[in-house]
C-alpha cells in the first residue's frame, strides 16, 4: 500500500517519479500497464525498443570532419549542425507521434523505467510549472509535463554492455562513448488559452491523469511540444566534461512550417564555469562555457540557470521556500541549477541532491528547501567539471553514471526491485 501511494504522489508531482517505483518492474516493460479502452484511444502505443547493438556501432558524429572545440563562437553553429544532423531520424517523432517509428529509426530505451511510463507515447511526466513562473508572458495556470527519451546506436552499444544481465549490470561498462546522443523533448499539458507561447505546437497525446484535476482516472490528454534536448558525447568539443547539452524551443513566431522547423536554439553548455562558482553571483556576464540565443523566444531565456548557465524553461532551476545552510531565508531563487550541474549528480547509489543542498532527497511542495549558500565552496561541488564515469561524490563504492539521469533511476528501480533496499533512495520529491 505504502509504494503505491508514493508512486501516485510522485506519478502526480514529481520530476523524479523513477526512483520512488516500488518493486516488481518488468524490466524490458515499454510502460505502467494502464492503458486506455478502445473507445477513448484508437491509435498506437509506442513500444519500447531493448534491441542493443550486439557490437559497438561506430562515432558517426562529425569531429573527425574538424569541428574542434566548442566556444561561445561557435556554439550556435554546433547546435544547427547537431539538429541536422539527427533531423532525418527525429522530425517525425516531433511533427507526426503517431507513424514514428523510433526502433526503425534507430533510437532506444533505457530498461528498467516502464513504471512510470505512460502507453501512447511511453513519456515520462514531469514536474509542475507554478502558475506565475511565466506569468508576463501570460500564463493563467499551473501546468506540468511529458517527456520522452531515447538514446542512439552509440550509447545503445553501451546500454547493451551494462545491461547484458538486467539482474546484475555491469557498473564498469558505464561510459558512453564518444558520439553517444540522447535526445529528450517535452510535450506541455497546457492549451494556448492558458500559455500563449505553444499556440500553434504539434499536439501529443498521452494517457495520464489530467492535470487540471478534471479526472481522477486516466484520460487521452493533449500536451503541446515545447522543448527538445540533445546531448552528445563529444570530448574534443567538451574536454571538461565530456558533454554539449544543448536545448531547442518552441517558438511560435519562427519561420517555417512544422513544429520541428521552429523548434530554435535556447542555448547549448558544456561546462559548469567552475572558475566563476565562487562568486556570490555565479560570474553573471562571464560565462565561457555557456551559449544562449540573443534570437530565443523572450519566455525560455527568462529561466536560465545559476548566473545565466543554460536550463530550459521546463528545467525547474527556481526553487521556493528556501533555508540557505548559513541560517539565512529567501521566499524564492531563481537561479539555483543548471543543465550540467544538476546532471553532474548522476552517481549511483544516488546520494546527492539534484540542486546544491545539503540533504539527498527532496520536501514535498511548500515544505522548506535546502540550500547551501551561493558561491560557497559547498555550493561550488554542483559546478564542478569533470569525468562523467569519476562520481560527484568521493564516497567508496559510489559510481558515477557519466551525467545520465535517466541511467541513474534505472538502477535505482533495479535496486528497488531486487531487494537492495539499502541502495535506494526512496522518495525523490521535487515538488
Ligand atoms: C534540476 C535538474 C535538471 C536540470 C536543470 C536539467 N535536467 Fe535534464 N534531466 C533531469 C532528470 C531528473 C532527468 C531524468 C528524466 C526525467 O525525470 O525527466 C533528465 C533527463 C535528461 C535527458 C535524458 C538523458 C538523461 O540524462 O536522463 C536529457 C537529454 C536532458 N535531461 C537534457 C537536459 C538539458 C539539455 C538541460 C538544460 C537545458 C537539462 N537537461 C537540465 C534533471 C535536470
Amino acid at each position: 500500500m505504502r509504494s503505491v501511494q508514493t508512486l501516485a504522489l510522485a506519478m502526480a508531482t514529481g520530476l523524479l517519479p523513477l526512483a520512488a517505483v516500488g518493486a516488481d518492474v518488468d524490466p524490458y516493460g515499454s510502460n505502467n500497464g494502464t492503458f486506455p479502452t478502445a473507445e477513448q484511444w484508437q491509435g498506437p502505443f509506442r513500444i519500447a525498443n531493448f534491441d542493443f547493438p550486439k557490437h559497438q556501432p561506430h562515432d558517426r558524429w562529425l569531429n573527425g570532419k574538424g569541428m574542434g572545440e566548442i566556444s561561445t563562437g561557435n556554439a550556435e553553429a554546433y547546435m544547427e549542425t547537431l539538429r541536422t544532423f539527427v533531423e532525418p531520424s527525429v522530425k517525425a517523432m516531433i511533427d507526426a507521434p503517431l507513424e514514428w517509428d523510433h526502433a526503425a529509426e534507430g533510437w532506444y530505451d533505457m530498461p528498467w523505467t516502464a513504471g512510470d511510463r505512460e502507453p501512447l507515447l511511453g513519456a515520462f511526466s514531469g514536474q509542475t510549472i507554478l502558475a506565475d513562473a511565466f506569468a508576463e508572458f501570460g500564463q493563467k495556470a499551473a501546468f506540468t509535463n511529458h517527456a520522452v527519451i531515447y538514446y542512439n546506436d552509440v550509447a545503445a552499444g553501451m546500454l547493451g554492455r551494462i545491461w547484458a544481465n538486467p539482474f546484475s549490470p555491469d557498473f564498469r561498462a558505464i561510459d558512453f562513448p564518444e558520439g553517444s546522443i540522447v535526445i529528450k523533448a517535452l510535450g506541455a499539458e497546457v492549451t494556448p488559452e492558458n500559455f500563449p507561447p505553444v499556440e500553434g505546437s504539434q499536439i501529443w497525446n498521452v494517457f495520464a491523469k489530467p492535470f487540471d484535476g478534471s479526472s481522477n482516472t486516466e484520460q487521452v490528454v493533449d500536451t503541446r511540444v515545447i522543448q527538445f534536448d540533445i546531448v552528445v558525447k563529444d570530448s574534443i568539443a567538451a574536454p571538461g566534461t565530456g558533454w554539449v547539452f544543448s536545448t531547442y524551443i518552441y517558438d511560435k513566431d519562427a519561420a517555417g512550417e512544422t513544429t520541428w522547423d521552429k523548434l530554435v536554439p535556447l542555448g547549448a553548455m558544456w561546462g559548469n564555469d567552475p572558475e566563476l562558482a565562487l562568486q556570490a553571483d555565479g560570474g553573471t556576464g562571464k560565462l565561457m562555457e555557456t551559449w544562449v540565443n540573443p534570437d530565443a523566444p523572450a519566455y525560455s531565456s527568462a529561466t536560465l540557470g545559476w548566473g545565466g548557465r543554460l536550463s530550459g524553461p521546463m528545467d525547474l532551476a527556481e526553487r521556493q521556500n528556501i533555508l540557505f545552510t548559513d541560517g539565512t531565508r529567501a521566499e524564492t531563487m531563481t537561479e539555483v541549477s543548471a543543465c550540467l550541474s544538476c546532471h553532474s549528480t548522476g552517481q549511483t547509489p544516488f546520494i546527492a541532491n539534484l540542486y546544491p543542498g545539503p540533504n539527498k532527497s527532496f520536501p514535498p511542495a511548500g515544505q522548506t528547501f535546502f540550500l547551501h549558500k551561493p558561491g560557497s565552496p559547498e555550493w561550488a561541488q554542483w559546478y564542478r567539471n569533470r569525468e562523467g564515469t569519476l562520481p560527484f561524490s568521493s564516497v567508496e563504492g559510489v559510481v558515477g553514471t557519466d551525467y545520465n539521469m535517466l541511467l541513474t533511476f534505472a538502477i535505482n528501480t533495479f535496486y528497488a526491485s531486487t531487494g537492495q533496499t539499502e541502495k535506494v533512495t526512496r522518495h525523490i520529491d521535487v515538488h
